[in-house]
């Protein structure tokens, strides 16, 4: 009971703080969302107005102007507002309200890249790829970095309403603002879009920035940088601050976004925790759907909670939800012991120790007595813990990652054997030379400790060496299938996102460990974060040669077109790559697309079983829900075919598609599947589609027949044309996985 109380009066204080007395009896206000569908534009003038009457309504007597934090009317119809649950409750009930939902704090997910998936520097460059703007939303910008010159360009193209914040626009940098409803700023948040965290400069320069030589994290990675689309244009919108990225500010950056006029959406944010949120509850799903009526395909990263299945956090099938793959550059810490033995480490270790030999300690047998601490306290190598007497100048072996170099008692550097999975350095970095290794190396490290009574151990900077089994989905990356509608395949594509290089602050430490001051104006990081603005960057691309194509005919050429990718080494297999790895020069030219319509989406609502009501708000289409087969979920025309089955029971499904001629006008494609014998049948009728003119549409049918006993089938559609293999994914999946 005490703890109870104390608490609740600790809350209330906290309230207090945030908005006034006005709530103070109450002991749990939070920031709701509450989503009201497309806005008007003729009544954007009163939709703060009717906002701050339906706050009044629902919070009556004790109702204070503040609560209502911000008002979304450029894009669509929302509010920002501090309320309790039972306000909140009672505010879903009010008229027009599709849905009402807790803000939540988000986590941002980190080139030689574009050279491995084959996207060279001097590729074949649309005259337009200047007009294109690639709209990041993340942590702002570091505006003066090489990557963001503009040099060489021309004034912003005529559409764009965008405007800069506090910082200088160039003919590079078009737009930046920032987002922070609540006004609650951290100590070190800088009220500008400029970016201090290294995020968001890193992301927008994968994207779009400009090509700059000798890039190089401390000699490592040396090579050119460059993004994508380096001719593009950069609008940067930042909800992201020391605290984490919030879902008020996250709507807030897109509604200023689709009204800005981008053409593209870099989303490289996501939930800290798995979550299966609702597409009228989740606001990337809300802000995605809204860019897509405007014509703006949102690429968006996958999230980094694998390898476990059902990992994805990103549902919607009007994004592109992207996984990150590997590259062939691998990065390794070779360490190596007095008696020879040599391990292959996984970190970024930027010192030079020159190979030089260091005697070598075991955490365990260094525990600092008069601090009180035992052995199985020091192993753990926390602050305090070890004796610097005993470490001093040592390299010692550690349980556990110190959160803090001064932890080490000024130790030479140290080693941490704990991961089973090599495939991402740059997870591993910290402000003294080290290297993460597995169990059983350390194991081996323990014995040689026992064996000798003057162990040593030598600690190499961080080598470049090539992985010739890449690509591949990294372990972090997360994996379908999709628990919101799990006949859509997630993810959509896979695009590199392990130790990649790009652009930098040069006042924010390479990594996040306390008392690093390293500084350097690029630096090498992984994440689905990183391979999202790889995908925004392939987007861009397509987009300038095809200026007028939908947001899901982008994604279906960046998926057809797509490389495959090997399910021996990702078991997950679709579940991990989507389509395959993004192949941005095959994506210009693939044959044939599936589009999408914002009406197709409706009906697709209205199969998923969504409040006709509610749909209509959402679209100025005519909706009237039927229930006929149309609304399948089957039937969305999205470029993959994914269908949930329970094991052992036979089955048949029907998935109808349109296909629309964007190749040669006179062409024919023969369908071909690829499908593993025994399990499963898979016709596709008509077999062949003949088309006489560009943009004509022919539609056909898939027929997926048989019974499944394992997790997951792999097969997959291709209509080959003379110029064009246009690839689809079908899996299917059994409710087992
Ligand atoms: C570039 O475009 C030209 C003409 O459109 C074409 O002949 C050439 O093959 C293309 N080059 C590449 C590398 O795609
Ligand atoms: C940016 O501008 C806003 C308002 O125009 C101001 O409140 C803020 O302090 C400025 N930030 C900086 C870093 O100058
Ligand atoms: C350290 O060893 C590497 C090979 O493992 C070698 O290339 C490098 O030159 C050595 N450095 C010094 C300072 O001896
Ligand atoms: C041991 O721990 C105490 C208190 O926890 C600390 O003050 C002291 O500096 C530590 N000693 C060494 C040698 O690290
Ligand atoms: C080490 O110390 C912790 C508390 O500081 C104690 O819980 C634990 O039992 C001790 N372990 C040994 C082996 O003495
Ligand atoms: C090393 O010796 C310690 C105690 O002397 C023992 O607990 C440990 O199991 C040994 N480790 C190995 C890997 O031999
Ligand atoms: C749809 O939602 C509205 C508003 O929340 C509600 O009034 C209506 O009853 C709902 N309709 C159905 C069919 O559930
Ligand atoms: C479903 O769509 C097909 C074409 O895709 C059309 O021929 C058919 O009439 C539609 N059925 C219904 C019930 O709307
Ligand atoms: C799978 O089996 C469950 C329970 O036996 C049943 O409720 C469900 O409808 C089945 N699903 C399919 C797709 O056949």
């Amino acid at each position: 009971m005490f703890s109870l109380s104390a608490w609740r009066l600790l809350v209330c204080l906290f309230c207090c703080f945030l908005i006034l007395e006005a709530h103070c009896h109450d002991p749990k206000i939070e920031t709701y969302i509450v989503y009201m569908g497309n806005h008007h534009p003729k009544e954007m003038h009163v939709a703060e107005l009717h906002h701050m009457s339906m706050v009044r309504r629902v919070i009556g007597r004790n109702f204070a102007p503040q609560a209502l934090l911000h008002s979304y009317k450029k894009s669509f119809n929302a509010f920002a507002v501090r309320l309790t649950q039972d306000q909140a409750e009672r505010m879903a009930e009010m008229d027009g309200v599709i849905s009402v939902f807790q803000s939540k704090t988000h986590k941002p997910q980190t080139t030689r890249s574009w050279d491995f998936i084959g996207f060279p520097q001097q590729v074949n460059r649309s005259s337009l790829e200047s007009d294109v703007i690639v709209g990041v939303i993340d942590f702002g910008i570091w505006p003066e970095s090489d990557s963001f010159n503009d040099h060489g360009f021309s004034s912003p193209p005529k559409k764009w309403k965008g405007s800069c914040q506090n910082i200088t626009c160039n003919n590079k940098i078009i737009g930046a603002k920032y987002f922070r409803v609540d006004g609650l700023f951290g100590e070190d948040d800088i009220r500008s879009p400029r970016d201090t965290d290294g995020h968001g400069t890193h992301c927008a320069s994968t994207a779009a920035g400009n090509w700059v030589n000798s890039a190089n994290l401390y000699g490592m990675g040396k090579g050119a940088a460059r993004g994508g689309v380096p001719s593009a244009r950069i609008a940067i919108y930042k909800p992201c601050w020391s605290s984490g990225c919030q879902t008020a500010d996250i709507l807030a950056a897109f509604d200023e976004a689709i009204s800005d006029g981008v053409d593209i959406l870099s989303v490289s944010l996501g939930s800290r925790s798995v979550v299966y949120p609702d597409l009228f509850e989740d606001e990337f799903a809300i802000g995605a759907f809204h860019a897509m009526k405007k014509g703006i395909l949102t690429s968006i990263a996958a999230n980094n909670l694998g390898p476990d299945l059902s990992s994805m956090t990103s549902f919607a099938p009007w994004t592109l939800s992207v996984a990150a793959s590997t590259i062939d550059r691998k990065f390794s810490t070779k360490v190596q012991l007095g008696n020879g033995m040599v391990f292959e480490g996984v970190s970024i270790n930027t010192f030079d120790l020159q190979n030089k030999t260091y005697p070598l300690i075991y955490s365990g047998d260094a525990p600092n007595i008069t601090g009180g601490f035992n052995s199985s306290r020091s192993r753990l190598c926390g602050e305090n813990s070890l004796d610097e007497a005993k470490v001093k100048g040592k390299i010692v072996l550690c349980d556990s990652f110190p959160n803090d170099p001064a932890a080490l008692s000024g130790a030479a550097g140290f080693l941490l054997p704990a991961i089973s999975n090599k495939d991402t350095a740059s997870l591993f970095r910290f402000p003294l030379p080290f290297a993460v290794l597995t169990l059983t190396d350390g194991t081996s490290i323990r014995s040689y400790l026992n064996s000798t009574s003057n162990p040593t151990v030598a600690i190499y900077k961080t080598n470049e060496g090539k992985d010739s089994l890449a690509p591949y989905v990294a372990s972090f990356s997360s994996r379908g299938p999709n628990m919101i509608t799990p006949n859509i395949l997630k993810p959509d594509i896979a695009a590199p996102g392990v130790d990649i290089i790009a652009a930098w602050p040069p006042i924010t430490p390479i990594s996040k460990v306390q008392g690093d001051k390293r500084l350097s104006k690029f630096n090498i990081i992984s994440g689905t974060s990183m391979a999202c603005p790889h995908a925004t960057a392939a987007a861009a691309y397509v987009k300038s040669f095809h200026p007028t194509w939908s947001p899901a005919a982008i994604k279906s050429a960046l998926m057809t077109s797509a490389t495959p990718m090997s399910p021996a080494l990702n078991p997950e297999a679709e579940f991990a790559y989507g389509a395959g790895q993004i192949n941005p020069l095959k994506a210009v030219a693939p044959g044939l697309v599936y589009d999408i319509s914002e009406s197709d989406y409706v009906r697709f609502l209205c199969g998923q079983g969504y409040n006709t009501t509610s749909i209509r708000s959402i679209t100025d289409e005519a909706v009237n829900c039927k229930k006929t087969e149309n609304e399948t979920v089957w039937d969305l025309n999205l470029p993959s075919f994914a269908l949930k089955r329970n094991i052992s029971q036979s089955f048949t499904s029907v998935f109808h598609r349109t296909v629309t001629n964007v190749g040669a006008a006179k062409s024919v494609y023969k369908a071909n599947v690829i499908v593993p014998p025994s399990l499963l049948t898979i016709q596709v009728t008509p077999s062949v589609l003949s088309f006489s003119a560009v943009g004509e549409k022919k539609s056909f049918t898939v027929t997926v027949e048989g019974t499944i006993n394992v997790g997951i089938v792999s097969a997959s559609l291709i209509w080959d044309g003379a110029d064009s293999q246009v690839k689809s994914p079908i899996v299917v999946y059994s409710s087992a996985q």
